[in-house]
C-alpha cells in the first residue's frame, strides 16, 4: 500500500467527522486564524498551515475564502516558510489610504503583519521572533514579503502574534495600533505607527488575570453594549497552558483604551473586568475580522487544544476552525460588561449539520440533560443544573477518546443571568459542537470523535446532584 492509498483509507473512515460548515484544510494542518480581513465582498482566513503535512511545522499562511462566513473555499497556500523562517500568526489590514506605499495608482494593498520565527538556520537572527510584512496588490491572491523585514524587532525570543488595526484619534488623526504579546512574560505590548514600516511602543498591559501559560494571540476592539450608545473596549488574550478548561484557552478584558493605555475594568474602576470566552477545551486564539465596515464585530477561533491538537483522530486533515461568531456586550446584573457570542449559521440546512434550539425551566433547582447522540452509543452529554447555575459537557462516551489522557472530559461552564429557563443553542458539525447558552453569555466548546454523526437530541428531566 502506498501512503497514499492509506490516506484515503482513513479519509472514508473519518469523513463524517470532517465538518461542512466549520473550515478544514484539505488535506494539511492548520492552527490558529490569521489575517482575518473582509475586502471587496469576500471574507479571508489565513491561517496556520504546515503546507506539507498533518502535525504543527513548517509554519505558513494557509488562506481560505468565503463570501458568507460558512462556505470555505481554500486558495493557495498564502505566505510560505522558508529554509530560515517560519511564518507564525498575525494580522492583515486593508491600507486604503496607502499608508505603507505598496500600492501604485488606482490599487488597493492588502498588507499582513506576522511574526517571522526565525529557524536556528538563520544567519543572524536565530532564535527571534520579531515582525513583519507582506503585502498583496490582487486582493489577497498573491502575497510579496517586504524588504525591509523585520519592521519590529525587540531581539526577543517570544515576541508575536501582531494584531493590528486602524484607531481614529479624538481628533481625527488616526494611526495603525499593534497588540502583540511578549508570551513568556504574559504581557501584551501596544505599538503605533503612520506607515505600518516604524512602531513606536505606546504601553505594556499585564501580567494579569490568568497566567499560568504564556500569552498569545492578543486582540484589542471596541465593542458597543446593548441597549445603550456606548462603547467598552475589549482585550482578548489566549494562553497556554493555565485554561480555564485545562491546557490552552482565552481570557477577556473588558475595560477603556485611550490611544495608549488599555485599562481594564478592576478593583478601583469597577468591577473586575476580566472572564473567559469560552468554557470548553477547544476554543483558542480567536481573533477578530478587520475592514469590517457594519460596525459588526466578528470572530474565528481554533477548535482545538494544544494539549492533543497534533493527536486527534481525523485524517488527511487535521483541526478546524470554530464558527463565525459575532460579539457584543451586554450588562449582567452584576454589574458588569460581558460578552456575548452569537454564532454565524447557514441560512439553508446542510446536511452533516445540525443546529438544535433547547430551553429548559429552571425552577426548584431542577437539572436536565441534553443528550446528543446518533446510531451507536456514543454520545455527549450536556448537563444544565439549576442549583449549580452551571453547563456542563460531558465527553467522556463520545467516541474515539483515548488518543491522548487529557481528551476524555467534563467541562463546565457558569450561566449568568439564568431567567427563568436557559436557552441552548447546540451546534454539531462533525467533529466540532459549539454550545451557546442565555443568549451567548456562555460558550462551551469541545471536540468530539464519534462512530456514528451525532445528529439527534433527548432532553431529559434527571434528579437533582
Ligand atoms: C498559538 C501559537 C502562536 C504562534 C502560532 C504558531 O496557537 O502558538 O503564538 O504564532 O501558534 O503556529
Amino acid at each position: 500500500m502506498t501512503d497514499t492509498t492509506v490516506d484515503r483509507a482513513q479519509d472514508r473512515a473519518t469523513t463524517h467527522l470532517r465538518p461542512v460548515a466549520h473550515f478544514t484544510a484539505h488535506d494539511t494542518w492548520l492552527n490558529d486564524p490569521n489575517g482575518l480581513v473582509f475586502h471587496d465582498g469576500t471574507w479571508h482566513l489565513f491561517f496556520q498551515n504546515n503546507p506539507h503535512g498533518d502535525t504543527h511545522g513548517n509554519m505558513s499562511w494557509g488562506h481560505a475564502t468565503s463570501t458568507d462566513l460558512v462556505t470555505w473555499t481554500e486558495q493557495p497556500v498564502a505566505i510560505r516558510h522558508t529554509d530560515t523562517e517560519e511564518i507564525f500568526s498575525g494580522s492583515a489590514v486593508v491600507d486604503e489610504k496607502n499608508t505603507a506605499g505598496f500600492a501604485g495608482p488606482g490599487q488597493t494593498a492588502l498588507v499582513a503583519i506576522y511574526t517571522s520565527a526565525y529557524r536556528p538556520t538563520h544567519p543572524t537572527l536565530a532564535g527571534r521572533q520579531a515582525q513583519s510584512l507582506a503585502y498583496s496588490l490582487d486582493d489577497g491572491r498573491t502575497w510579496t514579503r517586504y524588504e525591509g523585514n523585520p519592521v519590529l524587532d525587540r531581539e526577543s525570543a517570544d515576541f508575536r502574534d501582531p494584531k493590528v488595526f486602524w484607531y481614529d484619534g479624538a481628533d481625527g488623526d488616526g494611526y495603525w495600533v499593534m497588540a502583540a504579546v511578549e508570551a513568556a512574560d504574559r504581557q501584551v505590548v501596544l505599538y503605533r505607527s503612520d506607515d505600518l514600516k516604524q512602531w513606536h511602543h505606546l504601553s505594556t498591559f499585564g501580567p494579569a488575570h490568568a497566567t499560568g501559560g504564556v500569552w498569545e494571540c492578543p486582540d484589542l476592539f471596541p465593542l458597543s453594549v446593548r441597549g445603550t450608545d456606548r462603547a467598552r473596549w475589549v482585550m482578548i488574550v489566549s494562553l497556554n497552558p493555565g485554561g480555564v478548561a485545562g491546557g490552552s484557552g482565552v481570557q477577556y478584558f473588558v475595560g477603556d483604551f485611550d490611544g495608549t493605555t488599555f485599562v481594564p475594568d478592576g478593583p478601583g474602576g469597577g468591577p473586575q473586568g476580566a472572564d473567559w470566552l469560552d468554557h470548553g477545551r477547544d476554543y483558542y486564539a480567536p481573533v477578530s475580522f478587520n475592514g469590517v465596515a457594519d460596525g459588526r464585530r466578528l470572530t474565528v477561533g481554533w477548535a482545538s487544544n494544544w494539549d492533543y491538537a497534533n493527536d486527534t483522530p481525523t485524517a488527511p486533515w487535521r483541526s478546524a476552525m470554530s464558527l463565525a461568531r459575532e460579539l457584543e456586550l451586554v450588562r449582567t446584573t452584576d454589574g458588569r460588561d460581558r460578552v456575548v457570542q452569537r454564532p454565524v449559521l447557514p441560512e439553508e440546512p446542510r446536511d452533516g449539520l445540525v443546529v438544535h434550539e433547547v430551553e429548559v425551566p429552571t425552577d426548584e433547582g431542577r437539572r436536565h440533560e441534553i443528550v446528543l447522540h446518533g446510531d451507536g452509543p456514543d454520545a455527549v452529554v450536556l448537563t444544565v443544573d439549576a442549583a449549580a447555575r452551571t453547563l456542563t459537557g460531558d465527553r467522556r462516551r463520545s467516541g474515539d477518546t483515548e488518543f491522548h489522557p487529557a481528551f476524555p472530559s467534563v467541562d463546565t461552564a457558569p450561566l449568568h443571568d439564568a431567567g427563568a429557563t436557559v436557552d441552548l443553542t447546540v451546534v454539531v458539525d462533525g467533529c466540532v459542537l459549539e454550545v451557546f447558552a442565555c443568549g451567548g453569555l456562555t460558550a462551551l466548546t469541545q471536540l468530539v470523535f464519534p462512530s456514528t454523526p451525532l445528529t439527534r437530541v433527548t432532553v431529559r428531566e434527571v434528579a437533582a446532584a
